[in-house]
């Protein structure tokens, strides 16, 4: 009897100890930009929920979002798993001197479409595999020109940039901040 009750604890004790985040990881995750992918339909579906102007670039930062990620995300809580943020950069529309334009509100006028892509998301287990110095949770990034193709760049500076800025925010910048004053 006693030694049914200490196989039953052990049990319990088991499955109190597995992490449930183990059970939902994608098989066979192996750490890298492969596992982000843009979705095709992301430019019709996804929230634009931030336009950076960036005088020093003299460009215009686009940042989007999955509509399920922007309707789970709570202040004070980690993002949710499965956000994927899309940050777009298009062009800004200069003058004869290279002097960004500006609209009636003061903001830069974008040029049609994007020169360059990036993105992070989030997913259940990810980040397994990282050094805990470069480790950003449970995110990866990648890279992609402004059409869509994948860049095949080192992406070393991102994890290192959004650990040592943003670790505490769940790495994410503008995202975060959005989700907080929202
Ligand atoms: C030197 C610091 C730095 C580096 C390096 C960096 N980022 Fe960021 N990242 C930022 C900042 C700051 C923002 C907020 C947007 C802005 O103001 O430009 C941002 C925003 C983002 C966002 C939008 C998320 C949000 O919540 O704002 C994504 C996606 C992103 N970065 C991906 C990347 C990827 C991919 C790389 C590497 C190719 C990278 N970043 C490299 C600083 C950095």
């Amino acid at each position: 009897m006693r030694r049914y009750l200490f196989a039953g604890a052990a049990m319990l004790g088991l499955l109190a100890l597995a992490p449930p985040i183990a059970a939902q990881r994608r098989p066979g995750y192996t750490t890298g930009a492969h596992n982000i992918s843009l979705p095709a339909d992301w430019q019709a579906r996804f929230i634009r929920y931030a336009t950076v102007d960036k005088a020093d670039r003299k460009i215009i930062r686009h940042l989007f979002v999955n509509p399920e990620a922007f309707a789970a995300a709570t202040p004070g809580a980690p993002l949710p798993h499965g956000t994927l943020i899309i940050m777009a950069d298009a062009r800004a529309r200069v003058d004869a001197t290279g002097t960004p334009l500006r609209d009636q509100q003061g903001r830069f006028i974008a040029e049609p479409g994007w020169i360059a892509i990036a993105a992070q998301e989030k997913q259940p287990g990810w980040g397994e595999g990282y050094p805990p110095e470069m480790r950003n949770g449970e995110w990866e990034y990648a890279a992609f020109t402004g059409t869509g193709e994948r860049r095949n760049i080192a992406l070393g500076s991102c994890f290192n940039c959004h650990i040592t800025a943003r670790s505490g925010q769940d790495f994410a910048f503008n995202f975060w901040d959005y989700v907080q004053a929202r």
